[in-house]
């Protein structure tokens, strides 16, 4: 592609942070569409509130949507308003295993996150428009994720991490920067129509693994101790009165154990997805 016009939907968040700069580096011009003004100070990246209500006041055929993917239907018309052919979209690898949790509000999530994938596929066939779906296992960026941080803000405040068992089920953690480059490969790789590709982090390592991980990035020495599921349960119904915590579940708990390992062969083959090898962290806050 030579400096194309891009549309970024929900460029606001994490993985949006890496993608617009590595637009800009590329020379694609961007408009990026969120509901919080994003400053980058490029000239060739612009910001406009994302509305469903704006007129639509120019055509732009290319789009990245980074928002929940469940927030699609919404935008149907004013996508093709805007002259939408082809559409790279972030779903996540939770539609694939979160329809089966105990947990109300998961399987609610992955239902909704199934019903954003199977609206893209209808709207697609019906208004011409290529589409791709993305699905990233969990993400994690420079100290600004949901995931991470999560786990060394436990680990700054109690000074250990507690585990079910041996937390031994695999993960395979993926940096925002690796996603934000798949989604430009995938847009790029026009050969590419009406597909879905899990998009799964360079190293495959168990639970515990991951938290060590996360004392070594804050210059901790690691402390996991090992707790019995009750304990998980009473510290659960405490701390999810706090508004922050309130979709804490014990199926969180549970699935320290439970192997999520998915095969991105697919997306490495068709676009050139290439993940960095190994699961570093660095700048959490200590
Ligand atoms: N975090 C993970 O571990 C993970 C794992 C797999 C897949 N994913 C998916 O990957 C994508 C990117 O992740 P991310 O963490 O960068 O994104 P995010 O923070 O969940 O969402 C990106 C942006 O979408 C906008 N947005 C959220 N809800 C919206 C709504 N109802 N209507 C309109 N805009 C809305 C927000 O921007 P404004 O408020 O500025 O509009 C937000 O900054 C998301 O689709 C997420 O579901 C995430």
């Amino acid at each position: 592609m030579h400096n194309p016009h891009i549309g970024v939907l929900g460029a606001s968040g994490l993985v949006g942070s890496f993608l617009i700069p590595l637009l800009a580096g590329k020379g694609c011009r961007v408009t990026a569409f969120s509901r919080q003004r994003i400053n980058w100070g490029q000239d060739n990246m612009q910001w406009q509130p994302l509305s469903v209500d704006a007129p639509a006041t120019e055509t732009i055929t290319l789009w990245i949507s980074l928002f929940p993917i469940w927030v699609l239907p919404e935008y149907g018309g004013w996508l093709a308003e805007r002259g939408a052919k082809r559409l790279v979209a972030l779903s996540s690898t939770s539609c694939l295993v979160k329809d089966r949790s105990e947990d109300l509000y998961e399987r609610g999530v992955a239902r909704k996150l199934a019903g954003g994938e199977s609206f893209l596929r209808t709207w697609g066939a019906a208004r011409g428009v290529d589409w791709i779906i993305l699905r990233p296992t969990l993400i994690y960026g420079d100290g600004n994720d949901k995931n991470i941080s999560e786990i060394a803000a436990i680990v700054n405040r109690l000074g250990f991490f507690p585990l079910l068992g041996k937390a031994c089920g695999k993960r395979q953690p993926v940096h925002a920067q690796d996603v934000a480059a798949a989604c430009l490969a995938a847009l790029d790789a026009t050969h590419v129509v009406n597909r879905a590709y899990n998009l799964a982090g360079g190293e495959t390592l168990t639970y515990r693994e991951m938290v060590v991980r996360v004392f070594d990035g804050l210059g901790r020495k690691p402390m996991l101790p090992s707790f019995p599921g009750w304990i998980f349960v009473l510290a659960l119904s405490g701390l999810r009165v706090i508004p922050r915590y309130r979709h804490w579940t014990m199926a969180m708990v549970q699935r320290m154990n439970q192997d999520l390992v998915f095969d991105s062969s697919e997306a490495v083959h068709d676009f050139g997805y290439a993940p960095r090898k190994k699961f570093l962290i660095k700048r959490y806050r200590k």
